[in-house]
């Protein structure tokens, strides 16, 4: 089978499109025949080895794991031997290692049945993207019905899933985008939309309950300017550097500051979870969220779809279909 194999850390130059053995499944695992994947900023990191703190996981000179992709969707081809909730056939979604390539091996506690109304490239949207958003706003920031929620960020992969989910929870949400996207972004259900290039919301006098954030590019005080005196700033995500020392400053200093005022901030890194997979299976299928895809690339393109994800500019997903 066909798979996108790195060896060494660098640009989308270093990877490669290589014919390798197909996996087995292990006894508790899925073989899954891929019918689509997406790409997320957590992809070009590993292949960068950027920042180098992920170097203790990912190995020091080159990466342990060759391979690349988190998200996937496809048909179950065979189970384990002890793997007892899918069957051969079975359409499912959900978080694998290595998910550009034709088959893949994943935990039965990873993916979930695809609902019949989304599609696989679709389904490959979902995992890490949603799953930080609903984390995020639910977890992190105890989004509330009727709540005021500013979304920075709100055109790109977790954006368009954070806009949505704040909506299904009852919110009042801004998304704040480029010119280009304000018209996409209101259409996944924001109720205010601002143009970052002619307005900078620290600056404005509206207060939000929440701020999402998965930019990064404002001082903590102006984004503790645009809260309520109750709010919550949910830090997701942002510029990361070589050596990442400001998020980690950050994460550090969030729960210090916050003792200090009644306005609160939380760093929220996503945790892998069947649960949310299944809210958002749910949501989907109920049609109150809908993945927004940008652009679409073959298997053998994941070195372009790379290079377009690090631009930063992405309009929701980028997803690699396969036939
Ligand atoms: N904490 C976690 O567990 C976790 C998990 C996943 C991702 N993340 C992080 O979250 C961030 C977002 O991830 P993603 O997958 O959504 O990335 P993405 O799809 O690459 O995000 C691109 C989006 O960012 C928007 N953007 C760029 N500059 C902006 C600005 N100044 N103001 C408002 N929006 C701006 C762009 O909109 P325009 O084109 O309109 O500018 C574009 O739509 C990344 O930093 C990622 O590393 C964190």
């Amino acid at each position: 089978m066909n798979a996108i194999v790195y060896r060494r850390y660098g640009s989308p130059d270093v990877l490669e499109c290589e014919e390798i053995e197909k996996p087995t499944p292990g006894d508790d695992q899925v073989l899954i025949k891929v019918r689509a994947a997406s790409v997320n900023p957590f992809d070009w990191h590993f292949m960068r080895g950027l920042p180098y703190l992920i170097r203790i996981v990912a190995g020091v000179r080159k990466p342990k794991i060759t391979r690349l992709g988190v998200d996937v969707a496809g048909q179950v081809e065979a189970v384990g031997r002890n793997a007892s909730q899918f069957k051969p056939g079975d359409e499912v979604f959900g978080t694998c290692r290595g998910a550009f390539a034709e088959y893949v091996c994943a935990s039965e506690s990873a993916v979930v049945m695809k609902p019949r109304n989304v599609t696989f490239e679709q389904a490959a949207s979902v995992p890490v993207a949603s799953g930080t958003a609903l984390q995020g706003l639910r977890d992190g920031g105890k989004i509330q019905r009727g709540q005021s929620v500013l979304i920075n960020g709100a055109a790109g992969g977790v954006g368009t899933f954070a806009v949505q989910i704040a909506k299904s929870f009852g919110a009042e949400v801004t998304g704040v985008c480029s010119t280009r996207n304000v018209e996409m972004v209101r259409s996944i259900g924001a109720d205010r939309v601002i143009d970052y290039t002619q307005e900078d919301f620290t600056k404005g006098t509206q207060r939000y309950d929440l701020i999402f954030d998965n930019v990064g590019n404002h001082s903590l005080s102006a984004f503790k300017r645009g809260l309520n005196p109750q709010g919550i700033h949910i830090m997701v995500g942002g510029p990361t550097g070589r050596w990442m020392i400001g998020p980690i400053a950050l994460a550090i200093a969030a729960p210090v500051l916050s003792r200090f005022s009644s306005r609160k901030m939380v760093a929220v890194l996503a945790k892998e979870s069947k649960e949310d997979l299944t809210i958002m299976r749910d949501l989907m299928a109920a049609g109150r969220v809908t993945p927004v895809i940008d652009k679409r690339y073959r298997l053998s393109e994941v070195p372009q779809a790379i290079r377009y994800l690090e631009e930063g500019h992405a309009r929701g997903k980028v997803v690699i279909a396969l036939e």
